[in-house]
C-alpha cells in the first residue's frame, strides 16, 4: 500500500513532525532503528516530552504505525530522515546515523520519490554526502528522484510555536527538487520559506543557533564582570530589553544544554576550519565561555559559602532542575553534569529535586530525586536553582531554603538569596 511519507527516527523531531502529518490526512509510517521506540510507539506510548500517550493514540486514529522495517520505504512517495547528528570523539561532527538512515533509502529508492534530510548538519552534506549515496543506485537526484535539506526549529517545550506553525525553511538540490518539498510540506505546515539551495537551507540553522550560542556567551561573560562591580545584570537586561527594536534579551545562565546549542555550531566552525583552513572565532569564543560556566557557577556557590564561614567540603548542596532546559524531562549536554561534578570534586554532598526526572544518571550512580522538598531545602546547606521548572514556587523555595543562589534571575533578592 502506498504511504505518503516515511519519516526516519521517531526522536524529539521526528514523532512530533509525524503526528503534525497524519493529523494533516497523510499516511504516515515512523521507521526506528530502536526496537523499543517502535513497540513503545505502536503500543501507544510517548517518549518524548510535548506528546502524550493520548497524542499517539491519535496518531493511530489517523493511520500512524511504526516499524523497524526499512522496507517499508519501498512503498512510500517521500521519506525524511530525523536521525541524531551528535559529535564525535574530539569534536567532529558524526554523520553515522545519517549515513545509516541513507543506506536504508538507497537499498529502496524509486523514480520521483522526495528524500529530505532534517537532521542539523553542516552545509554540503545533502549534496556531498547523501546524493552520492542515495545516487550511487544509478537514479540521479534533480532527474529521477528529488532531494532537499529542511532544517528541523523545533523548540521542547514550547506551547505557542509548533511544528504547524513554525515556518518551515526547505532548499532542494535542484529548483524543482526545491519545489517538490515545498508542496509536500505545505501539505500540514502553514508557511514554508524556500532557500536557493541545500546548502543555503543548512547554514540557515547553523546561523539560527550560532546566533542563539553567541548571545548566551555574550550575557554570561558580562554576568561575571557586572557581579564584580556590583551591577545587576537582570535589572541591566530589563531595562534594555524596554527598547522597541534592535535588541532582543538573553540571560545569563549556568551553561548551554541540549541537543542544538552547544553541539550545532561546532558544525559551523569544523566545516570552515577543514575547507578553508581558517577559524570561526565567534563560535570559538563563545564555547570557551559558555563551556566555563558551570565551573563558574560552582565557584560563586563555594564563595556563598565562604561568606557563612562553610566550606564546601562536607556541605549538602542541593540542586534544582537537571534537565537542560525548564518544563521537560529532556537531561542531554544539561549543565546540570558539569555543575554536579565540580560540586563532587570539591567535597560536596550533592543532593537533586527536579519534577520531570525520577532518578539521575550521575557518574556511573542512579541519585533518586529527594522525596519532600520542603525538608531538603531546610536541609541543605546550599540551593542551587538551575532550572526554573514552571511547578516550583519560588516564594516558597527562597523562604524554605537556606542559602540559595538562583542562576536564573528568577527571585526576589533577600539576605538568604544571591542571583547569578
Ligand atoms: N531535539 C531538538 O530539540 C532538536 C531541534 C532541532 C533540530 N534537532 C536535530 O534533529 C535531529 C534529530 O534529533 P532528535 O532530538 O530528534 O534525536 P533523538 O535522539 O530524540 O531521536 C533520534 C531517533 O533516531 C533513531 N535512529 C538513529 N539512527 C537511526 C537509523 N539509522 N534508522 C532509523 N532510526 C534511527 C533513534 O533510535 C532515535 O529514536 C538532530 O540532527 C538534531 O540536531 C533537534
Amino acid at each position: 500500500m502506498a504511504v505518503d511519507v516515511v519519516i526516519i527516527g521517531m526522536g524529539y523531531v521526528g514523532l512530533p513532525l509525524a503526528r503534525e502529518a497524519a493529523l494533516r490526512g497523510l499516511s504516515v509510517v515512523g521507521l526506528d532503528a530502536n526496537p523499543d521506540v517502535v513497540a513503545g510507539l505502536n503500543a501507544g506510548r510517548s517518549h518524548v516530552d510535548d506528546l502524550h500517550d493520548s497524542d499517539i493514540a491519535e496518531m493511530h486514529e489517523h493511520g500512524f504505525r511504526a516499524t523497524s522495517d526499512a522496507d517499508v520505504i519501498a512503498d512510500a512517495d517521500a521519506t525524511v530522515i530525523c536521525v541524531p547528528t551528535p559529535l564525535a570523539e574530539g569534536g567532529l561532527p558524526d554523520l553515522g546515523p545519517v549515513n545509516a538512515a541513507a543506506a536504508s533509502i538507497a537499498a529502496y529508492l524509486h523514480p520521483g520519490m522526495l528524500v529530505v534530510l532534517e537532521s542539523t548538519t553542516y552545509p554540503g552534506t545533502t549534496d556531498d554526502v547523501l546524493r552520492p549515496m542515495l545516487e550511487a543506485g544509478g537514479l540521479v537526484a534533480g532527474e529521477d528522484f528529488h532531494l532537499a535539506f529542511s532544517p528541523e526549529r523545533i523548540d521542547p517545550g514550547n506551547a505557542t510555536y509548533g511544528v504547524r506553525n513554525t515556518p518551515k525553511v526547505v532548499g532542494g538540490h535542484t529548483p524543482k527538487c526545491g519545489a517538490r518539498a515545498v508542496e509536500f510540506y505545505e501539505r500540514f505546515i502553514d508557511t514554508v520559506v524556500q532557500t536557493k539551495g541545500t546548502r543555503e537551507a543548512e547554514t540557515a540553522k547553523l546561523l539560527e543557533n550560532t546566533y542563539r550560542h553567541i548571545n548566551i556567551a555574550l550575557v554570561n561573560e558580562m554576568s561575571r564582570f557586572c557581579h564584580d562591580l556590583g551591577i545587576d545584570l537582570w535589572d541591566v537586561i530589563n531595562a534594555a530589553d524596554s527598547k522597541p527594536f534592535g535588541f532582543q534579551a538573553f540571560y545569563p545562565g549556568p551553561g548551554v544544554g541540549g541537543h542544538c546549542i552547544p553541539i550545532d555550531p561546532n558544525y559551523l566552525s569544523y566545516n570552515v576550519r577543514a575547507r578553508l583552513g581558517y577559524p570561526f572565532r565567534f563560535v570559538e569564543l563563545a564555547q570557551e565561555i559558555n563551556a566555563t560556566a558551570p565551573h563558574y557557577v560552582v565557584q560563586r556557590a563555594q564563595d556563598l559559602l565562604n561568606d557563612r564561614g562553610m566550606p564546601m567540603r562536607g556541605a549538602t548542596v542541593l540542586l534544582l532542575g537537571v534537565t537542560y532546559k525548564a518544563d521537560i524531562a529532556d537531561q542531554r549536554e544539561s549543565p546540570a553534569h558539569p555543575v554536579a561534578k565540580h560540586l563532587y570534586d570539591h567535597g560536596a554532598h550533592v543532593q537533586f529535586h527536579d519534577p520531570n526526572v525520577e532518578t539521575w544518571r550521575f557518574q556511573g550512580h542512579d541519585l533518586n530525586r529527594v522525596a519532600d522538598l520542603d525538608a531538603a531545602l531546610a536541609d541543605a546547606d546550599l540551593t542551587i536553582l538551575l532550572q526554573n521548572h514552571r511547578e516550583y514556587d519560588l516564594a516558597s523555595i527562597s523562604r524554605g531554603a537556606r542559602l540559595l543562589f538562583d542562576t536564573r534571575g528568577v527571585t526576589e533578592d533577600g539576605a538568604n538569596v544571591e542571583r547569578l
